[in-house]
């Protein structure tokens, strides 16, 4: 497959990550179908999308066309076989759970035609972990975008062993049309570049909170006007999802018995309270 033939991609999963990325890949121009098992995650979903189109009229934009054609473009449905079926190109956006993501990988492998290229948005689980579970391991990738995906610009693309050239290739070519920067990673390695660089931010952030050096408030307004990024630790983690952080904490501390890879007491805390961001409307901070 050529990456002029991918027209159609299926997105996977359609919360924090999906949603975004199939509206961002129906505004490039691809056809999307985008699933979930959650039919209320779905209208989530839908009602964004809906909402999101109607400002960027407002924003001037997109025209009321350009907006038709972009409502045209994406299929919401909750069946994984109807959404796979006929699609080029899959970026799987699920939960961060290997066992889901490799159930996934297995019914997509099954059916979708053979030249699909199967992606995932992971940057914790590494395609090695998944390709087994299909019979077309040169055809698997990570494919990274970041939060919120309609606006961050960068994709890692990771090249493992066992994708091809040609793999990689038409995943990078991918993100250039959907108006991304991708960034290729010779080798495997979990969490890639940023997040490997973030996660030693946030735990920092976490230590100096937990020795009561400053607040949380005071540790963002230190990063945001110190260094100059956009949100401090503590607001990005409300953005990105404490479910994340702890499920990703958990996920590397399961396979390494190391001590310190272990959710931190303070996201445990919110994980268990179901102070999981903005998604659940608090997190370090409120939401309306
Ligand atoms: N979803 C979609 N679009 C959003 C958004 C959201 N949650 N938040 C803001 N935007 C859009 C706005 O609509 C606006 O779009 P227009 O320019 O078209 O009007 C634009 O972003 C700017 O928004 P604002 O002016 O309201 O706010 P801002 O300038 O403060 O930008 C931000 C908001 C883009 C989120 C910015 O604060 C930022 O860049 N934050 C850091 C984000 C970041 O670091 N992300 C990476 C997280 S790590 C990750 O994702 C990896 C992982 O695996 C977990």
């Amino acid at each position: 497959m050529e990456l002029e033939n991918v027209k159609k991609i299926c997105v996977v999963g359609a919360g924090n990550m999906g949603h975004q990325i199939s509206l961002k890949a129906a505004i490039s121009g691809f056809k999307v179908t985008c699933t979930d098992v959650s039919s209320e995650t779905l209208e989530k979903a839908k009602k964004f999308t809906e909402l999101y189109l109607s400002e960027s009229i407002k924003k001037g934009k997109f025209g009321e066309v350009e907006v038709e054609n972009i409502v045209k473009n994406i299929d919401f449905m909750t069946s994984l076989d109807d959404a796979a079926k006929d699609v080029d190109f899959v970026i799987e956006a699920a939960t961060e759970k290997l066992e889901v993501k490799r159930a996934l990988f297995e019914r997509l492998d099954i059916v979708c035609k053979e030249n699909t290229i199967l992606a995932t948005n992971s940057s914790f689980i590494v395609s090695s972990k998944l390709a087994d579970a299909t019979k077309r391991p040169d055809k698997v990738i990570n494919m990274h975008f970041f939060n919120p995906a309609l606006v961050m610009k960068l994709v890692e693309v990771v090249k493992g062993p066992h994708v091809s050239n040609k793999t990689c290739e038409i995943t990078m070519g991918i993100a250039r049309k959907m108006d991304k920067i991708p960034v290729k990673l010779k080798k495997e390695i979990r969490g890639f570049v940023v997040n490997r660089i973030l996660d030693a931010i946030n735990n920092e952030a976490l230590f100096l909170l937990d020795q009561d050096i400053a607040s949380f408030e005071d540790i963002d307004i230190a990063v945001e006007n110190g260094l100059r990024h956009p949100m401090g630790p503590f607001k990005l983690m409300d953005l990105t999802g404490i479910d994340l952080a702890y499920l990703i904490a958990m996920g590397i501390y399961k396979e390494t018995l190391d001590q310190s890879e272990k959710p931190s007491p303070m996201v445990a805390g919110k994980f268990a309270l179901g102070e999981w961001g903005r998604k659940t409307g608090k997190g370090f901070y409120k939401y309306d």
